[in-house]
């Protein structure tokens, strides 16, 4: 007889747990016969102790069973997903879906919400006024069958072992864990019933795995787990060390997308929608298009535009702005040198962009903007930084926490590249 006691035990002494513990412990926890003390012992062990390839295969297994799989078999175009690990200021599914949906690959983009430093790509696309993002099975099918491109609420019914496992770890600091990571986000994208996932892996001050060696074996882990499901699982290894693009917040994300999808926008957010793209392509069998062509004339604008009307968003409604800004000037004239992905977040989150609670309505106009980028020249007494916020009392804090953490330099630096490496 298997007890939740015996199966902390093991795993706090080093040991291996048996595919039928996991099976049984998973089951049990989602059933809530395992209590959450049991889960949250059993989690840390975990995070401590590591798991084996064998542990982590069937835990991910365990959990995809835990609920329902979409079938997407009635959409009659292949379909290819991207996650990303969750950075600072990463808007690149808001261009990247439409995007890869003009080239006739369906994309079922099942988003979050932002929790703690890193924003929600829901919570930045319900800024478009009216936009929905709670969408059925039957929708989610329709719209991809129709536009190609759906980014929705993952339904109820999809791992809910993870659902309630991933809100357990945010309150128990085990967060952190290559095999609870891996586990949670490819049974969730296992579960979607896409044909391929690429997966944009960061790295950095701003993302969950701060150096390359845990990013890459977390990388490793997702990709083998994906393969091990049939699922053509590729990933991308890039740069979170500064924030992505020049925004961070809700809606100024979105004005961002706006740009990018308009053929502009900032070179390291287009540079990395086109990588993913052409990756989703090749893993579609659609090798050797051009992204980068259908942002210049304007065909994943019209995509775009098809996608939020489908889901009942205003594409042309003015997007929200906070009531108040203020700006952070360089005191010293020369280069920007460094701007930390991590205190960017942080500060967006302050003021007002995320959320402190599960459940906190977040402000659509808040989150930080960056007037001068890494590399880019500033003169003493330039604005750097603009803050929005709608709640001037939340200013102070933003401040405070990006007091020493960009510098301005004598010398230009070169920011490096944003794909880092490739796998699968
Ligand atoms: N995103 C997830 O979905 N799960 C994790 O564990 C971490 C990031």
């Amino acid at each position: 007889m298997i007890t939740a006691v015996d199966v902390i035990r093991t795993k706090r002494d080093g040991g291996e747990l048996s595919t039928d513990q996991i099976d049984w412990v998973i089951d049990g926890y989602t059933r809530g016969e395992v209590a959450d003390e049991q889960m949250s012992a059993l989690a840390m062990a975990i995070f401590l102790n590591g798991a084996s390839p064998r542990e982590i295969a069937d835990w991910t297994a365990a959990m995809i069973r835990s609920g329902l799989t979409l079938d997407l078999s009635g959409v009659g175009r292949p379909c290819v997903d991207k996650h990303s690990t969750g950075g600072v200021g990463d808007k690149i599914t808001l261009p990247l879906a439409p995007l890869v949906a003009v080239f006739g690959v369906a994309v079922p983009q099942l988003s979050g919400r932002g929790l703690g430093h890193t924003g929600g790509t829901l919570d930045k696309l319900e800024s478009i006024p009216g936009f929905d993002v709670n969408l059925d099975e039957a929708g989610i099918v329709a719209q991809l069958k129709e536009v190609g491109a759906v980014v929705c609420a993952a339904t109820g019914d999809l791992a809910p072992a993870d659902r309630k496992l991933y809100a357990l770890r945010d309150t128990t600091s085990t967060v952190e864990s290559i095999p609870l990571i891996a586990s949670s986000i490819m049974s969730k994208k296992i579960a979607e019933g896409a044909d391929a996932i690429v997966l944009d892996v960061k790295v950095g001050s701003g993302a969950f795995m701060k150096d390359f060696d845990r990013a890459k074996e977390l990388a490793e882990t997702m990709v083998r787990l994906g393969g091990a499901h049939g699922v053509d699982t590729r990933a991308l290894l890039t740069d979170m060390s500064v924030p992505l693009g020049r925004t961070a917040g809700n809606a100024l994300e979105v004005r961002e997308s706006l740009e990018v999808l308009a053929g502009g926008g900032p070179s390291d957010v287009v540079e990395l929608t086109v990588a993913l793209a052409r990756e989703m392509l090749d893993a579609a069998g659609r090798p050797g298009l051009d992204p980068a062509a259908a942002l210049a004339d304007g065909r994943a604008m019209d995509s775009w535009r098809k996608m939020i009307a489908a889901q009942g968003g205003d594409v042309d409604a003015p997007l929200p702005t906070a009531r108040h800004t203020e700006e952070i000037t360089a005191e010293t004239g020369g280069f920007v040198v460094d701007m930390d992905a991590y205190a960017v977040g942080v500060a967006a989150w302050r003021l007002g962009a995320g959320r402190t609670r599960q459940g906190q309505s977040v402000q659509a106009g808040a989150g930080v903007e960056i007037l001068k980028a890494v590399g880019e020249r500033v003169e003493v007494g330039e604005p750097v930084l603009r803050l929005h916020t709608d709640t001037p009392e939340r200013i102070e804090a933003a401040k405070e926490t990006l007091r020493g953490r960009w510098s301005v330099g004598a010398e230009p630096v070169e920011r490096g590249p944003i794909v880092l490496d490739r796998l699968g």
